[in-house]
């Protein structure tokens, strides 16, 4: 008898396009799991309506995160790709888990006190009580590792509190799930200011690396990130947290480790530095964004795809769960 493979849940917010940090800290890393693990891969398009959507935008940009997916090397054969909206039992399953969450708890949530600063005038309720249905859409497929960023440690925490809490109260129910964040490229920064996350809806186009840049553009974006003013090319990411963020670019693109990086560049500056990351990284982005355009020009193939997706993921989930 064939035994059941462990189940991979994640997801991402198509609030703009696929951008470097997706792929290190998220994707390559489902790429990398995928033939383990019965993975189911969303694109999160409730929690992007959160803030104000544009929805022609917000269509496109949902189709483009599940082209690019595929693009970046997921197997539409053996992973499981849908929409979130079109799988209704996340948000049945958001409102039992909403009446386990303390208040204290869901206003702890640093990306909801960021987010609701931010977006002070389009403050909402959605805002708040979005960690909740991250938790809803881990705990209903029964997830067992959840393989994201490290931005998303806490949301991970609340989830995995609610399980037990529910399991507690009710009885054995939910899984509870285990993150698994990579030990490099967890947190990429941005390319123009590297004590903040690089991150797809900067301001500074210069800051984010994004899936579809061109040749061009990634090595004017490389070449102009903001380092410090060393000279040797040596990894410390607190003291010199640009640099290392460009040697872990260039570690991702070369699976070189940051010892042969410090040691193929002793003697070398900043600049023949920055020129070979650039390069490395148009030799990883180049094909990514190849086929991302062949997959994008044909939307009927992706409808039906996450159609046949949303059925699939329509019919495991646990919701029978209160009696
Ligand atoms: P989102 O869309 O902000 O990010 C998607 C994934 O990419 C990772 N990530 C990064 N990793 C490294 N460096 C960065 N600069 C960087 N920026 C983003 C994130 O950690 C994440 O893994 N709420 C989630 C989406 C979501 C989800 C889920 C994820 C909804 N439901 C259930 C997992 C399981 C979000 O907005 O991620």
């Amino acid at each position: 008898m064939e035994t059941k493979k462990p189940v991979i849940l994640s997801g991402i917010t198509p609030s703009n396009k696929l951008m470097i940090g997706h792929y290190i800290g998220a994707i390559r890393n489902w790429v990398a799991l995928q033939n383990e693990y019965e993975c189911f891969f969303m694109v999160a398009d409730l929690h992007a309506i959160t803030v104000r959507q544009n929805p022609a935008e917000l269509r496109r940009h949902t189709l483009d995160i599940a082209a690019g997916y595929i693009a970046c090397g997921i197997d539409p054969e053996k992973c499981v790709l849908f929409i979130q909206s079109h799988v209704p039992e996340h948000t049945q399953l958001t409102w039992a888990l909403t009446c386990f969450t303390g208040m204290g708890e869901a206003s702890k949530m640093t990306q909801y006190k960021d987010k609701s600063q931010k977006n002070s005038e389009s403050n909402n309720v959605g805002i708040f009580a979005y960690p909740i249905l991250m938790a809803a859409d881990i705990l209903v497929y029964q997830a067992d590792l959840v393989p994201v960023g490290d931005d998303q440690k806490q949301h991970l925490e609340l989830t995995r509190n609610l399980a037990e809490r529910f399991n507690f109260h009710y009885s054995p129910t939910f899984t509870v799930p285990e993150p698994f964040i990579p030990p490099t490229g967890a947190r990429i920064m941005s390319l123009q200011d590297p004590m903040k996350k690089m991150s797809k809806s900067d301001e500074n186009e210069k800051a984010t690396l994004f899936l579809d840049d061109s040749d061009d553009a990634i090595r004017s974006k490389i070449k102009r990130a903001v380092t410090d003013s060393g000279t040797d090319i040596r990894f410390d990411e607190k003291n010199r947290p640009g640099l290392s963020n460009l040697m872990t670019l260039y570690h991702t693109a070369t699976g070189r480790t940051f010892a042969e990086i410090e040691k193929e560049f002793i003697g070398l500056g900043y600049g023949e530095f920055k020129e070979a990351v650039g390069e490395a990284m148009v030799g990883l982005m180049r094909p990514i964004r190849e086929r991302f355009i062949e997959l994008r020009s044909d939307p009927t193939m992706l409808h039906d795809l996450l159609a046949k997706g949303a059925f699939i993921s329509h019919i495991t989930p646990c919701t029978n769960i209160l009696c």
